[in-house]
Parts: structure tokens; sequence; C-alpha cells
């Protein structure tokens, strides 16, 4: 009705996102934002801990990550595949090989991101289900910033396939075919289920759930084999 498109037209969506989806931010947000205008929509991007305290001080409505607390009241929708991969410099020795053990790999200098970061807290999960030790030689603040330190040398990492884009080469980067990788994890939208959404957040989820559902399930984005 009239009133619902004013909202939409003068309205304003609060969200949060994890740093690792500024990789395809124009796909989450872009349809949405040609649909509607006149509508202010704030993205903060930060890191797993920050995107929490927002969803926890309650000033923003949704939030997009990957691993959602559980302490925390939440609704939540997996939208879209999150591979984790381990990735090395152009050139790296074990970038030869086609089915590296975890064991191999750990002799390396491992990057990790920051304390606070869910890409940091899924690796070491994983590399604890696992039961195999590789601590951090560095730690970063920002996908980025590993990026460029892996393609120099420093070590290697595990980061999202979104970060890579899709020529990893082209940044000096490739990713390595290591046993039991990628690590399969999801990209989740949440919002808290103690509060009710405003129709530009109802209106988003639906666009959200529209784009997304025409995508099949098993969609990797961005994927490239390696070697
Ligand atoms: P982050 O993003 O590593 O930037 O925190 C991943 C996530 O938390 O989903």
């Amino acid at each position: 009705d009239a009133l619902a498109m004013q909202g939409l037209q003068k309205g304003r969506l609060k969200l949060a996102a994890v740093t690792t989806t500024e990789y395809f931010i124009p796909d989450l947000l872009g349809p949405f934002a040609r649909q509607y205008p006149g509508l202010r929509i704030d993205l903060a991007v930060e890191n797993r801990d920050a995107v929490i305290q927002h969803l926890a001080r309650g000033d923003v409505e949704l939030a997009v990550m990957m691993l959602p607390p559980t302490d925390l009241a939440l609704e939540r929708w997996p939208f879209l595949e999150n591979p984790l991969v381990l990735i090395a410099p152009v050139g790296h020795p074990l970038a030869q090989r086609t089915r590296l053990r975890l064991s191999q790999v750990i002799q390396e200098a491992r990057l990790t991101r920051e304390p606070g970061s869910g890409t940091r807290q899924a690796t070491d999960q994983y590399l604890a289900a696992q039961g195999v030790s590789w601590p951090a030689r560095l730690a970063l603040g920002s996908n980025e910033a590993i990026k460029h330190a892996v393609a120099a040398g420093l070590g290697l990492a595990i980061l999202s396939r979104h970060t890579l884009g899709p020529d990893p080469a082209s940044q000096g980067l490739v990713e390595l075919k290591v046993t039991g990788l990628p690590i399969r994890r999801m990209w989740h939208v949440v919002w808290r289920s103690d509060r009710s959404l405003s129709l530009p957040a109802r209106t988003f989820l639906a666009a959200l759930r529209q784009q997304f559902s025409e995508t099949p399930p098993g969609r990797e984005v961005p994927r490239h084999e390696p070697g």
C-alpha cells in the first residue's frame, strides 16, 4: 500500500557484514538498491566479533556472516557456499602436487587473520578437528593483507575462495590441492528473533531469497580449479 511504499522510498536499512563479503557486496545489495533508489542503506563491514557486537546492541537489523553466534536469539538463512581454501604463492613447489596432506602443508609458515575473524575461527576449528597443530607465524587484519603477504612468499593461508576473484594467478596466488579441503561453510543472513523486522529489512530478505534461490544450491562463487 501507499504507506508501505513510503517506508521503502524514504526508509533506512542498517546492515552489517563480515569483511569477506566485500567481494560480493554488489551481488548482495545491487538489485535491491537499484529497485529502491530512495532507501538509505548503511552497511558496516567488519570482522565477525564486531558484527556480533552490532547484532547484540541492536544497531543493525540484518547481518551477513559465516558463523552465526549461538548465544544470541537469531534466525538464520544460509544462502551461498563459502569454501575456505589454502593459498600459496604462484610457483610454490607444493603447487605442483595434486593430493597434498595437511601434514605436508604445516611444514610451511602459516599466515592467519586476527583474533575475532570468523575465517580464523573456522580454520582453527577445522585444524583442531583434524588433530593438527599449525600455529600462526603472522596474524594480519585483512584478507587483502594476507593475500599480498602470501604472494610475497611470507607463508601460506586459508582464506575464503571469494577473496581470490576469477584469476588468482594474476595476483600471484595459487590454490593448493589438499585432501580434505576446501573447508565447506555457508554464508548466512541472520536477524534477531526477539525483535520484529522493519519493512525495508523484510523487503531486503525477500529480495535476497529470490535472488539466491535462483542459484543452484551447489554453486561456489567464484570457482576455479587450480592448475
Ligand atoms: P571474517 O569473515 O573472517 O572477516 O570475520 C568471516 C566470517 O566471520 O563469516
